[in-house]
Formats: structure tokens, C-alpha cells, sequence
């Protein structure tokens, strides 16, 4: 078939609101665009692991303990969800990490900032987790199968991830003045950039325009910001915490919280490999995926003694 009946056929499904799926006809340009955003996606869950991770041997109860340990098993086996689903695209695991590793790949900005104390994991949970369930639940409606199912899975579990994080602010919220006082430093440090995770405003976008073409993307990102936002600023009162934005005011016209500008050029410092742990998030996954490197020989050393014909 020719590149022209390809790319139509291929968008008269997409019209349908039908999957794609791998062994489908597709353009190069959406095959690309895939791999860019399912990897970022898969990026963001691992790096993810490291600021939580740092705080398992400091959690303040050993049912504390248990749920994060819970939560960043969790965030493991979404990252393993999301490579494989990348790897459907006819791309290879070691080509995703080694993308991640020479910064050609992106990760969620939100994982560039340092956990400092307790009530950061709150911090995450709540809102990280908590913005990353609002951009899922609309990607599960995104046009390529592999990547949908693994939304529908993912999104099962972000729910625990956000209600254990607003469970450790509300207990802090609370608790002595010194906790209070923890809870709302975490805010003001969360917030803001939980609000970049959406990306940039639609305006300002390079990809939007096709991910709307191919049905990769369903709403924007100022729509879901906008979700977000105005679902998390009334948990926030409802524990007694101060959204740190003088401008947000609720507009009763559109029904929804006007809010100040985002900080853009931070965003950009920060997605670019200037924030506060970009070196540190990539020189750890770096080192330890290096050190594992016994493991993944040893894993499929034994996979092709009990299968030798495996492909
Ligand atoms: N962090 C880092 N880079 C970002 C970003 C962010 N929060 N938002 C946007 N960018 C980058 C984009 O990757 C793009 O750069 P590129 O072209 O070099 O890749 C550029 O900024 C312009 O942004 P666009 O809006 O044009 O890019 P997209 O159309 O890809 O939209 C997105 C950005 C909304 C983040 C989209 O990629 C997306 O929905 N990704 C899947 C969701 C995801 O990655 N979530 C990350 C968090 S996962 C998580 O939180 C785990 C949880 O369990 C803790």
C-alpha cells in the first residue's frame, strides 16, 4: 500500500475512535510521537521512585512504611506497564534507557525537586499523584491500544497513591503546630510545580496539534490543569491548608478558580536539565542500572535455558 492510503486508512480508524494497534498500518510521525510520550511516561514513573525512596527508611510508622513501599512498587510495575507498551513500537528497552541517559528523553519535571521532608511524600501523593490521575484518566481514551489498557491499569492504583498522600497531609494538618507548619512548607514548595506537569499552555504547545489529530491527546492541558486545580484547592481547605497563589479566586461565571501565572521560565530551566536534582535523579538511575546489569544477564540467561526457541 502506498505512504498516501496508508496515512488514510490509518486516520479514517482514528476517526472511527477504533485502536490502533502494533501490527496496524501507521505513520512514521505518530509511531515517533508515541515513543516520545510513552517513554517520557515510562521515564517519569521510574525517576519517580527516587525522591519517595529516599524516605522508606524514615517513615514515621511501619504502617507508614508499608504503604509507600507499596506505593513505589507500584510506581515500578506502571513504568514496566508503560516500556512495554513503548516497545510495541518497534523500539528496545535498551534504546528508551539509553535516550533517558543522554537526555534525548524527557522526564516529568515534578521529579526534579528534592523530597526535604515527611510531609513532601504527602505532598506527592496528593498532588503529584493527584494530577497525574486526572492527565490518565483521559489518556485511557488515547488512540493507541497498548497504551490505553496500560492507562486503565495504572489508573487502579494512582487512587491509593493519592488518598495515602491527602491522608498524610490531613493527619499532619492535624496534628502539633511544628506538623502544620511542615504540611504547608511541602504545599508552597508542590504546588506550582505540580501545576507544570500538565505542560505548557495549549497556545504554546509543538505537539498538541497532532496529538489531537491522532486522538493521542483528548483534552488539553490548560482543560486538565484547570481540572485539577479546581478539584484540589477545596481538599486543600477542607484540611486547613493555604493554596500558595494570591490570585486564585473563584469565578463564578465560568465556574471554575481563576489562578496566577505559572512560572514558564522555571518550567523551561527545569525540563531543560537545570533543576534542583536533574544530575542527581539521572547519575543515580545511571549507576544502579549499570550495577543491575547481572541481573537483567542472569534473567535472560535462564529465560533462554527453559525456552530455548523464545524469540
Ligand atoms: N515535564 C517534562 N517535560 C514536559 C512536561 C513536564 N511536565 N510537560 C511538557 N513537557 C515537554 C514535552 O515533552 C515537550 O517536549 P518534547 O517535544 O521535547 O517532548 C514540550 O514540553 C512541549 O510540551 P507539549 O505539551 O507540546 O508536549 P505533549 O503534547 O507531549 O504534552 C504531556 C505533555 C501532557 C506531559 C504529555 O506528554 C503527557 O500526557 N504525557 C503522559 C503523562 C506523563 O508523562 N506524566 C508524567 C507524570 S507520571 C507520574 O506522575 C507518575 C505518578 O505515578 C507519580
Amino acid at each position: 500500500m502506498n505512504v498516501a492510503a496508508i496515512e488514510n486508512d490509518f486516520q479514517q480508524k482514528i476517526d472511527k475512535d477504533l485502536f490502533i494497534e502494533p501490527k496496524d498500518a501507521m505513520p512514521d510521525k505518530y509511531r515517533e510521537h508515541l515513543i516520545r510520550q510513552i517513554s517520557q511516561h515510562a521515564h517519569s514513573e521510574v525517576i519517580g521512585m527516587q525522591p519517595e525512596g529516599n524516605w522508606i527508611n524514615r517513615a514515621p510508622s511501619l504502617r507508614a512504611k508499608q504503604i509507600l513501599l507499596a506505593k513505589i512498587q507500584d510506581e515500578a510495575g506502571h513504568g514496566l506497564y508503560l516500556y512495554s507498551a513503548a516497545e510495541t513500537l518497534n523500539i528496545s528497552r535498551e534504546e528508551l534507557i539509553a535516550q533517558l541517559h543522554s537526555g534525548k528523553a524527557k522526564y516529568s519535571n515534578i521529579f526534579n525537586y528534592p523530597a526535604l521532608t515527611w510531609a513532601d511524600i504527602g505532598a506527592i501523593g496528593w498532588l503529584v499523584d493527584g494530577a497525574a490521575i486526572v492527565n490518565q484518566v483521559s489518556l485511557q481514551r488515547t488512540s493507541y491500544g497498548p497504551y490505553a489498557r496500560a492507562m486503565f491499569r495504572i489508573c487502579k492504583e494512582e487512587s491509593f497513591h493519592q488518598r495515602q498522600g491527602y491522608e498524610i497531609m490531613a493527619h499532619m494538618m492535624n496534628g502539633t503546630a511544628e506538623q502544620k507548619e511542615m504540611a504547608q512548607d511541602a504545599m508552597n514548595r508542590w504546588w506550582w510545580p505540580s501545576l507544570m506537569m500538565f505542560g505548557p499552555h495549549d497556545s504554546d504547545s509543538p505537539n498538541s496539534g497532532n496529538a489531537f489529530k491522532w486522538k493521542i491527546k483528548r483534552k488539553g492541558n490548560d482543560e486538565l490543569r484547570q481540572k485539577f486545580i479546581d478539584k484540589t484547592v477545596q481538599q486543600a481547605e477542607v484540611i486547613g491548608l493555604t493554596v500558595p497563589d494570591p490570585d486564585l479566586k473563584w469565578n463564578d461565571e465560568k465556574q471554575c478558580y481563576d489562578y496566577g501565572e505559572i512560572d514558564w521560565d522555571e518550567f523551561n530551566k527545569v525540563i531543560s536539565g537545570n533543576g534542583p536534582c536533574n544530575k542527581q535523579r539521572i547519575n543515580h538511575h545511571i549507576k544502579y542500572h549499570n550495577e543491575g546489569a547481572w541481573v537483567r544477564e542472569a534473567a535472560l540467561a535462564y529465560s533462554q535455558k527453559i525456552q530455548p526457541n523464545a524469540i
